[in-house]
C-alpha cells in the first residue's frame, strides 16, 4: 500500500488542468450497456474506479480498452445480467447498471453494495424506482433480482434529489413503453451529462438540469462517442489548495459554471477567483476568513467539497460551523484533522471548527475518498512532514494528486508503506 508525505509551507504556484469527471464517466460507461455496438469515451480520467466499471462491463460481455484518456467499449457481446459482489463492494456506484441492464434483458441480478466508510448509503430509491417502471424486485442471497416484461413509463418521486438514483431511472426509462417523469430528480451537472449521452444515443430526455425529467421511451438505442465533462469536485479541491496556501494558481479544463458555489464560498473566506481565458485563477487570502457552510443538492454546496473545506476551515481566523445535510456522519477525516492540531467538534451532521494559527504534520489515515484529499490540503499548510496511508482512496478519484501538486510547487512525494 502506498502512502503520500507532505511537506507543509510551499506557497503554491502555477497552472494545473482538471481531468474528467469520475461521477459523470461511470453512469455513461453503464449506458453502454443500453445499445449493442462500439463506444468511444474521451477525457476519460485515469482512475481506479473507472477500470473497476471497465472491469464490470467485461464481466457482463463487454470489450473494453482503457487508453490514455480514452476508453473503446464494445457491447456487442454483452449478453450476461448479473454484477456480481466482488466489483459491487469495491464501488458503491456499480449500482448503475441496474437500470441499463434491466431495460436490456428484462432481468438484472446486482449485487447489493453492502457498507460504507461513511455511514449508511441505501439503494431503496434505486429499487423502488425500478418497482414503479413495472419490474418485480426481489432481494436474494444478498442480490437485488429484477424482472419484467418490458418497463412502463411512469412517474417516479424521488423523496430526496438522489444522483445515482435519477441516472438508474433515466436510463431505464429511455427503453421503456412510454413517457416517465422523474419529479424531485437530482440536478447536478453529472445528470445533464448522462441526458446528452442518452440523447446523442437515440433517447427522448428533455428537463435534465431542473427537478422534473421527462423521457419518453423509445424501442431501441445507438451507440455514440462521448467526451466526459471536467470534474468539478477536483477543481474545487484545487481552488481550496490555492486558498490554503495563499496561493496563486489558474485552474483550466474545468467548467466553471458547476463550481459556483464553492467559488462563492471561497471569496468570502478572501480568496480572490478571476476568470482568465477559459480558466479560473484563484489567488489565495494570507489567512483566510471562518465562513459556514451547509451542503445541499446542487446548485447548492457539494458534500464531496465539504472535507476539503473542513481542512481551510481548519486554519481560518475564527469559527465555521460546517453542516453536511446530504449524509448524516461524513466527519472521518475529523480525528485526522485533529492530529494535525484542528480545533473541530463535531454533534451529528454539524461540525464546528475553530480555526488555529498553524497545523503540524503528523501521521494520519485515509478513510474514504474526499478525507483522504483533506488531508493531503491540511498537509500543505502544516510544519513538518504529514504521511497520509492508506492513500488507495485517493487513486479512486483524483488522478495523480501528487503529481499535480508537485508541478505547482508543493513537496509531495509517494512512498511504500
Ligand atoms: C453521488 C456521488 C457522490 C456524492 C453523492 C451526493 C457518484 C458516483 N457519486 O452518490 O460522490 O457524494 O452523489 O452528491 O455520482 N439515498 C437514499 N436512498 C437511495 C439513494 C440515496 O436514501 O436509494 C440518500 C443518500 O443516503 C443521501 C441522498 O439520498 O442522503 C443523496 O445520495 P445520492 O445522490 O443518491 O448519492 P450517490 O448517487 O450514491
Amino acid at each position: 500500500m502506498d502512502k503520500i508525505i507532505v511537506e507543509g509551507g510551499r506557497r503554491l504556484e502555477g497552472e494545473v488542468r482538471i481531468s474528467g469527471a469520475k461521477n459523470a464517466a461511470l453512469p455513461i460507461m453503464a449506458a453502454t450497456l443500453l445499445a449493442r455496438g462500439a463506444y468511444t469515451l474521451r477525457n476519460v480520467p485515469s482512475l481506479v474506479d473507472v477500470r473497476t466499471m471497465g472491469e464490470m462491463l467485461r464481466v457482463l460481455g463487454a470489450g473494453v480498452e482503457h487508453h490514455d484518456h480514452s476508453i473503446t467499449i464494445d457491447t456487442t457481446g454483452c449478453e450476461a445480467r448479473e454484477a456480481p459482489y466482488e466489483l459491487v463492494k469495491q464501488m458503491r456506484a456499480s449500482i448503475c447498471v441496474l437500470g441499463p441492464i434491466l431495460a436490456r434483458h428484462g432481468v438484472a441480478r446486482v449485487s447489493l453494495p453492502g457498507g460504507c466508510a461513511w455511514g449508511p448509503r441505501p439503494v431503496d430509491f434505486h429499487i423502488r424506482a425500478m418497482e414503479t417502471l413495472g419490474a418485480k424486485v426481489t432481494l436474494e442471497h444478498g442480490y437485488i433480482v429484477a424482472e419484467c416484461e418490458r418497463l412502463k413509463g411512469a412517474t417516479i418521486h424521488f423523496d430526496t434529489p438522489s444522483v445515482g438514483a435519477t441516472e438508474n431511472a433515466m436510463m431505464a426509462a429511455s427503453l421503456a413503453e412510454g413517457t416517465t417523469t422523474i419529479e424531485n430528480a437530482a440536478r447536478e451537472p453529472e445528470i445533464g451529462a448522462l441526458a446528452g449521452f442518452l440523447r446523442s444515443m437515440g433517447a427522448r430526455i428533455t428537463g435534465d438540469g431542473t427537478d422534473r425529467i421527462v423521457i419518453d421511451g423509445v424501442d431501441e438505442l445507438f451507440a455514440a462517442d462521448v467526451e466526459i465533462i471536467p470534474d468539478r469536485i477536483e477543481a474545487g479541491t484545487f481552488m481550496v489548495a490555492a486558498a490554503i496556501t495563499g496561493g496563486d494558481v489558474l485552474i483550466t479544463g474545468m467548467r466553471t459554471d458547476h463550481c459556483s458555489a464553492v467559488i462563492g464560498k471561497l471569496k468570502e473566506t478572501g480568496a480572490e477567483i478571476t476568470e482568465e481565458g477559459g480558466g479560473l485563477r484563484v489567488k489565495g487570502p494570507v489567512w483566510a476568513r471562518s465562513v459556514n457552510v451547509t451542503t445541499a443538492p446542487y446548485p447548492g454546496f457539494p458534500t464531496d467539497m465539504q472535507a476539503q473545506f473542513m481542512a481551510l476551515m481548519s486554519v481560518a481566523d475564527s469559527t465555521a460551523v460546517i453542516t453536511d445535510t446530504i449524509y448524516a456522519d461524513r466527519f472521518a477525516h475529523v480525528p485526522e484533522l485533529k492530529r494535525l492540531g484542528a480545533r473541530i467538534r463535531v454533534d451529528r451532521n454539524v461540525g464546528v471548527v475553530n480555526g488555529v494559527k498553524r497545523l503540524s504534520g503528523a501521521r494520519v489515515m485515509a478513510t474514504d475518498l474526499r478525507a483522504s484529499a483533506a488531508l493531503i490540503l491540511a498537509g500543505l499548510v502544516a510544519e513538518g512532514e504529514t504521511h497520509v496511508s492508506r492513500v488507495y482512496h485517493i487513486d479512486r478519484g483524483y488522478e495523480k494528486i501528487e503529481k499535480k501538486l508537485a508541478e505547482l510547487g508543493a513537496r509531495i512525494r509517494r512512498e511504500r508503506e
